[in-house]
């Protein structure tokens, strides 16, 4: 059914989908004329509407005002714009919150949040829900077959975190219903250290501020807890809309890198993946970090078209510093999204606001108006988002996946009591990822629980946490012949956060043929020199692990220090496949030359080997075309690519035979049959 709707939504807006967050209730009727007539202009067909539009749909408590958004909707319809109606449910009105003010949600801290931003509800508010409930049936009644109707909205941005009364009323039941009984939870949480035995569910609250540390179970609990509860608001306000019309997609849009909620597990709940993706102009390689979300996001539907929900048009207003994105930049940044999967480019928000927070938050049609640089590159893009309509529904493959696992990344963060506690995982997963991104692999992200048989190399970037069920999925990938490279200080705890039996790499000791006696965090500014067997010397820093080779050898061994002679990087055969065991960090080149060589002995080539990195390609294909992507990153170096065979340019509509040369900051999309 996902697949048909998507096919549905495909087919009414005619191929990619162009626009953005349209919010016409901050403006006079003049002035949404105007708005159609530019965005017909700017080549939209397609606006996420009324996303923050509860104050004026819902003045007061059941008193609704639809007039507005009936003129909107036809105005859209008639200049054949479709409508991503918005459930506005992330802003709840004041008249709600002065009447029920525990809807405000609390942090950890006991202070809690008041009225004048976004995202001020508990998600576990039973007040919260059923107005929530209310004014989405109120939308979908009126809204359902309304012929403008594409697309569900629901809410914005999933996010809050409460620790409210009603988060522990609600948490209880979610515990009860994964542990059953009381002896279970006490158990996972170990709650005999430090006597916290729970003899009555009434007794279990929110990991309220503690004297000190926090059991690392419960906070674990609360993560997946506060995931579900958010993902509950989800659920319930797709079923609404649902209940009056089974075939518009239903979906709501993430964030990057965003821990508080299982993006995998909200995934399988709607139609299509959707992300918001703000990568600092100021930062010149964020267009990388951006290359692994758009991996992700078209990962998490396995590898379905995911839509880019929102982005800059130029700069963003919530740093200190606020850069502009030069000439080009925007386009190259959408032209990534599309190269990655995504089947639309979507920005926040169509017309800059006179006022509110983000006045200076830039939009498709700036305050200067259309005469303005942003409003040309923004034309010129849905010119070129038109060209591109082919590449709508086409998907991707690779031989190399990523593993990357909310749960992982809450054991890693979220606790403190770990042998150090400065983790980052998104900069763990970046690091590996970064390496096959310069020499153009194509990467899917992969989940615990998903399907590996694509994939030759399987990397797990410190895998801390994982249950068993994951365990079992990564080791049967090398035994039946994938090759699994794998960071330090994996495999060590199950999913309750307690550390496995028999010596670590618990979960992974029979994979890497190696059992680790302690872990040896280094000290700041430490070095030590490691050589690996064919003679490349390389630094270690950070993390060393007093390793005990059992079925593995040595890849890569210490040369100095008191682990001097010890192994710092391990090999194994493990059944059919092979297993890379890094017990250490290797300086960047050491670690992605490694990395890259065991791609290569896996079988796995790139077919853009060579190229230099800052032009990106990438292939998006079906059964009768495939599309070359080919993004040039730099501001001054031109870039050829040689060609077999003939294509054609969609940008510019040209054949293309030979080879092809992207200008700097340029971009060619190559149409070829296969
Ligand atoms: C997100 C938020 C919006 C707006 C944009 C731009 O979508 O939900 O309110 O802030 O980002 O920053």
């Amino acid at each position: 059914m996902t697949d048909h709707r998507m096919h549905a939504f495909r087919r009414r807006i005619g191929g990619l989908a162009y626009g953005g967050d349209y919010n016409p209730e901050q403006w006079r009727p003049e002035i949404w004329r105007e708005d159609v007539r530019l965005m017909r202009e700017a080549g939209v067909n397609l606006v996420s509407l009324g996303v923050f539009a509860w104050a004026s749909l819902e003045p007061e408590p059941g008193k609704y005002e639809f007039g507005w958004l009936d003129e909107v909707m036809d105005l859209l319809h008639k200049n054949g714009i479709g409508v991503n109606l918005a459930t506005p449910t992330a802003a709840p009105p004041v008249w709600l919150t002065h009447k029920h003010p525990e809807v405000f949600p609390v942090m950890a801290d006991g202070r809690r949040f008041g009225f004048g931003n976004r995202l001020h509800y508990d998600p576990s508010s039973p007040i919260y829900r059923e107005y929530a409930a209310a004014i989405t049936t109120r939308l979908a009644e009126r809204y359902s077959y309304h012929p403008a109707l594409v697309m569900w909205h629901i809410s914005n941005e999933y996010g809050p975190t409460a620790y409210n009364e009603a988060a522990s009323v609600n948490f209880r039941l979610w515990l009860r219903r994964r542990y059953g009984d009381l002896q279970a939870l006490n158990d996972a949480w170990s709650t005999r250290f430090w006597g916290q035995v729970y003899t009555g569910w009434d007794q279990i609250a929110v990991p309220e501020h503690p004297r000190t540390w926090m059991n690392p179970s419960r906070i674990l609990d609360f993560k997946r807890f506060t995931s579900d509860a958010l993902l509950e608001c989800y659920i319930a306000e797709r079923d609404i809309v649902r209940s009056y019309r089974t075939d518009i997609p239903v979906l709501t849009n993430f964030m990057r890198f965003y821990r508080n909620a299982d993006y995998w597990r909200w995934a399988e709940e709607e139609d299509a993946a959707a992300l918001d993706i703000y990568p600092d102009p100021a930062d010149p390689g964020s267009h990388v970090p951006a290359a692994f979300q758009f991996d992700l996001f078209r990962s998490l539907k396995g590898g379905r078209p995911w839509l880019l929900m929102e982005q800059a048009a130029s700069a963003v207003s919530q740093w200190k510093l606020n850069v502009v994105k030069e000439p080009g930049r925007m386009r190259l940044g959408s032209l990534q999204a599309v190269s990655r999967g995504a089947d639309s480019v979507m920005f926040f928000q169509w017309r800059a606001g006179r006022g509110g927070q983000e006045r200076f938050h830039s939009a498709m049609l700036p305050h200067s108006g259309p005469d303005s640089r942003t409003f040309r590159e923004v034309a010129d893009l849905g010119r070129e988002v038109r060209l591109l309509s082919p590449v709508a529904g086409t998907t991707s493959r690779a031989g190399i996946a990523v593993l990357f696992d909310w749960n992982g990344w809450w054991g890693l963060e979220e606790v403190a009591g770990l042998p150090r506690n400065d983790f980052s995982y998104p900069e763990t997963v970046m690091r590996h990822y970064t390496p096959l991104w310069e020499h153009h692999h194509a990467v899917d992200v992969v989940s615990p629980r998903s399907d590996l048989n694509p994939y030759k190399v399987l990397v797990v970037p410190n895998a801390y946490l994982i249950d068993d069920e994951g365990a079992e999925a990564v080791t049967a990938f090398a035994r039946a012949g994938g090759t699994v490279l794998m960071s330090f200080f994996s495999g060590v705890v199950d999913a309750c956060n307690r550390v496995r039996p028999d010596g670590y790499p618990g979960a992974f000791r029979r994979l890497i043929g190696a059992k680790i006696d302690e872990y040896w965090p280094a000290r700041p500014g430490e070095e030590f020199a490691v050589r690996f067997s064919g003679g490349r010397t390389a630094t270690a820093s950070w993390w060393r692990e007093d390793i005990h080779l059992e079925t593995g050898t040595a890849l890569a061994t210490y040369t100095d220090g008191l682990l001097a002679g010890r192994a710092a990087v391990v090999a194994n055969s493990f059944g059919s496949g092979r297993v890379v065991y890094f017990a250490t960090l290797l300086n960047d080149d050491a670690f992605a030359a490694t990395v890259l060589e065991e791609v290569r002995a896996a079988g796995v080539r790139s077919r853009f080997e060579g190229l230099p990195a800052h032009l990106e390609c990438t292939v998006r294909e079906d059964e009768r075309h495939e599309y070359l992507f080919l993004l040039n990153h730099s501001a001054d170096l031109t870039a050829t690519v040689p060609l077999t065979g003939e294509g054609t340019d969609l940008l510019t509509g040209t054949p293309v035979t030979g080879e092809v040369t992207v200008a700097p900051l340029g971009a060619a999309v190559i149409q070829r049959a296969r």
